[in-house]
């Protein structure tokens, strides 16, 4: 089933062009006249329940402004973008906040996550931002920390519950955004260069985690940049001024918790052959 659905996207951002400096030049019409970016050209793309999707292409592409759109962050100047059955460009922005909130689950390059904050109560957040009222009846706090819990171990952080940020690993804080982008079951994920902050071993464990939760029936869309990921995605669009320039599938897929091992294996070799031997 399709979960996304995109037809002819096009964001155009309007700027205001400056106004000659010297008035006395006589600042012409043109001066006036607004300049154009235009950021999509009319995008068409549709994601199904389970893919997992890595959306690449230079800088100024128009890579975040696409996530900007999935992410019901921001609108398009035309086109139609259905999430899950609702059709987001005609909703009011009361809807089209509870669609950013219910929907969809974000995870961000630099984690996003609040300082002064256990990991917990950093994944409970969500669930105080429900809305409407059926879902304000909603939960007991027990109950959401409860769920909070779950999303925690679901991400193997079970024995750092009570962490602040400062007082975990890079990779275990985008373990703990992940799991905030998970307790209020989206229906998909979206992620903007989540590995970008992150070492070799960090960015296979993440990429493991993402397999993982989309094993489980998750849809991931990500933005990356580093094409040695590319093998743990299952499809690939590229974006080129504004344009999808082409959508293919990934034919040898790797599994990145298998890659991890043998990642951890090698570097395990590599120290013990560079230490001083124990008899020496
Ligand atoms: N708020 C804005 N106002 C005007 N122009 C914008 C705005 N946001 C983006 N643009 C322009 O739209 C185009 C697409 O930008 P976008 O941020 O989507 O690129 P990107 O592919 O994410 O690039 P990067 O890889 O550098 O993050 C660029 O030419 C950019 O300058
Ligand atoms: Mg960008």
């Amino acid at each position: 089933m399709s979960v996304i659905e995109m037809r002819g996207i096009k964001r155009e951002y309007r700027m205001e062009a400056r106004k000659s400096r010297h008035p006395k030049d006589g600042a012409s019409s043109k001066d006036d006249e607004a300049v154009v970016v235009r950021a999509l050209r009319g995008v068409d793309f549709s994601a199904e329940t389970s893919d997992f999707i890595f959306v690449m292409g230079p800088s100024g592409s128009g890579k975040s402004t696409l996530m900007n759109i999935l992410g019901c962050l921001d609108k398009p100047t035309a086109g139609t973008y259905t999430l899950d059955g609702i059709e987001t460009s005609k909703s009011d922005s009361d809807t089209f906040a509870y669609i950013r909130n219910r929907k969809i689950g974000f995870v961000f390059q630099s984690f996003n996550l609040l300082a002064r904050t256990t990991a917990l109560e950093n994944v409970e957040l969500p669930l105080f931002y429900r809305r409407r009222e059926k879902d304000r009846k909603r939960q007991s706090t027990s109950a959401r920390k409860e769920r909070a819990m779950t999303a925690l171990r679901d991400v193997g952080l079970e024995t750092r519950m009570d962490h602040f940020p400062s007082q975990l690993s890079g990779g275990q804080q985008q373990r703990v955004a992940i799991a905030r982008a998970m307790v209020n079951d989206p229906a998909f994920i979206l992620a903007d260069e989540p590995t970008g902050n992150l070492d070799t071993e960090m960015s296979l464990e993440i990429m493991g985690l993402f397999q993982e939760l989309n094993n489980q029936g998750k849809t991931i869309i990500m933005v990356t940049h580093e094409p040695e990921l590319a093998v743990y995605a299952k499809r690939i669009i590229t974006l080129r001024d504004g344009e999808l320039v082409s959508d293919t599938q990934v034919t040898k897929r790797r599994s990145a918790p298998d890659d991890l091992a043998k990642w951890k294996h090698n570097h395990a070799l590599l120290s013990e052959a560079s230490s001083p031997s124990e008899s020496a």
